[in-house]
């Protein structure tokens, strides 16, 4: 068994040792107690791994019982989970990759030990920077710009992406267009709702480093639309979203309704088995290339699509009719480890939302009111690939927790016959 104290008490110790290698009398006489009186400011202190590589060769960071057995022994048990060799990587980046895992351990051991109602865990992230992390997940300054939303008029989003919309108003009758406030007065809607309990949601995918997160969730929103309508649940191909929606960037960022957009005026969506995911885009003439090669499943036409009001009352009735797209600002490490409980973070600044995820639920815990979500970022991230959002965040949050009410979105499908 291993003992988690006792581990995070060494790596503190170690860090703080390496802190100050030049050895100031505070640092030197100090690291000792302040493991045990300070554990707080000595992790945060600690220097980055590729610092710390500077001044340690990477051949004695490899060595088996480097800083400690039991540290060694847990990265080594990670890499067998993850399938990491880096046997083909020179030792200096193998030797960078430990240490940002034994950084990032820390930080978890840290977190966890705090007495915070949300754990953080390690999934296959753990040997990324949180740097690294947003720049692959084109999050926060990598985000490519479409989740950059100019302003509220309205108390709405007025979306100012690079790309225009595509005379969005032209398209659609003039009446779809109006909020839906109120829509929802006359709707019985029930305390607790779980879409993935009732047979709606998909299983987990992993978008890996492409930024396609918006094609999961409009995926997933249509997935969810059509089980509900047809009782019939099929993964349906974010692919061909990736592949054949011009108004999006493929790998480099989107938005779910222009997702739905580009669904309504098409033949419909093919099936994740028949049109898989190729985690890029097929560049060129992808969409022509592959796309005739499967036929459109029946009942994934969207007719139009509904924003939900920024209101909590609002998301949790529209969640009630069916899994919702919405976008978040997926902070950092928070959201790059996060493993349980309810995370909440308040919504300062409804700009910084940067990831789209599909609301497949809502409820309440031991630990609060919560938004369920699912995530695409495979199943080893969170609870079997899902977040719990605090809900009812109070007025301190006023786009809700991580933002989650800013730019929420449902389709509504076609009928066929
Ligand atoms: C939904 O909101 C976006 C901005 O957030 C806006 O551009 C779009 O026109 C709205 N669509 C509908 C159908 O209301
Ligand atoms: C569900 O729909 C798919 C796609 O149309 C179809 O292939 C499958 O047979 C259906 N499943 C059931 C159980 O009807």
């Amino acid at each position: 068994m291993r003992n988690w104290m006792n581990i995070a008490g060494r790596l503190a110790l170690w860090t703080a040792c390496l802190l100050a290698p030049s050895a100031d009398a505070k640092g030197a006489t100090g690291a000792g107690e302040a493991s045990g009186s300070s554990p707080n400011n000595m992790l945060i202190a600690t220097i980055s791994p590729s610092e710390l590589l500077r001044s340690t060769p990477a051949a004695s960071i490899l060595e088996s019982t480097y800083p400690t057995e039991e540290l060694h022994r847990l990265f080594d048990d990670w890499r067998e989970t993850f399938g990491r060799s880096y046997e083909s990587d020179p030792p200096h980046e193998a030797a960078l990759r430990k240490l940002t895992f034994l950084k990032n351990h820390a930080f978890i051991e840290e977190h966890n030990q705090a007495g915070h109602d949300w754990k953080l865990g390690h999934n296959e992230f753990s040997d990324l920077s949180q740097e690294e992390f947003m720049e692959r997940m084109k999050l926060g300054k990598h985000s490519p710009g479409v989740f950059k939303p100019r302003g509220r008029s309205d108390g709405r989003l007025v979306s100012a992406g690079a790309r225009s919309l595509r005379s969005l108003a032209a398209d659609v009758e003039e009446d779809e267009f109006e909020g839906n406030a109120g829509e929802y007065d006359d709707l019985e809607v029930p305390d607790e709702k779980n879409w993935v309990e009732e047979g709606a949601v998909s299983s987990v995918k992993n978008q890996w480093f492409c930024g396609a997160c918006w094609a999961f969730s409009a995926v997933g929103a249509i997935e969810g639309a059509r089980a509900i309508k047809t009782g019939n649940l099929t993964d349906l191909s974010m692919q061909q979203l990736l592949d054949c929606d011009d108004t999006d960037m493929g790998c480099g960022g989107g938005l779910m309704n222009w997702a739905f957009q580009y669904d309504e005026d098409s033949v419909g969506l093919c099936s994740l088995n028949d049109y898989p995911y190729a985690y890029h885009r097929h560049w060129f003439w992808g969409c022509s290339r592959y796309a005739p090669y499967c036929t459109p499943i029946p009942d994934t036409r969207v007719s139009k699509y509904v924003n939900i009001t920024e209101t909590e009352e609002d998301l949790k009735a529209a969640i009630a009719i069916q899994p919702v797209s919405v976008a978040v600002m997926a902070d950092g490490v928070s959201w790059q480890f996060y493993r349980d409980g309810i995370y909440s973070s308040p919504c300062e600044d409804p700009k910084t939302i940067n990831h789209g995820v599909l609301a497949v639920g809502y409820g309440s815990d031991e630990n609060g009111d919560y938004w369920l979500v699912k995530n695409s970022w495979g199943g080893y991230w969170g609870q079997g690939g899902y977040i719990k959002l605090g809900r009812n965040v109070g007025s301190e949050s006023v786009g809700g927790s991580s933002c989650i009410l800013t730019l929420a979105s449902r389709p509504i499908l076609k009928d066929e016959e």
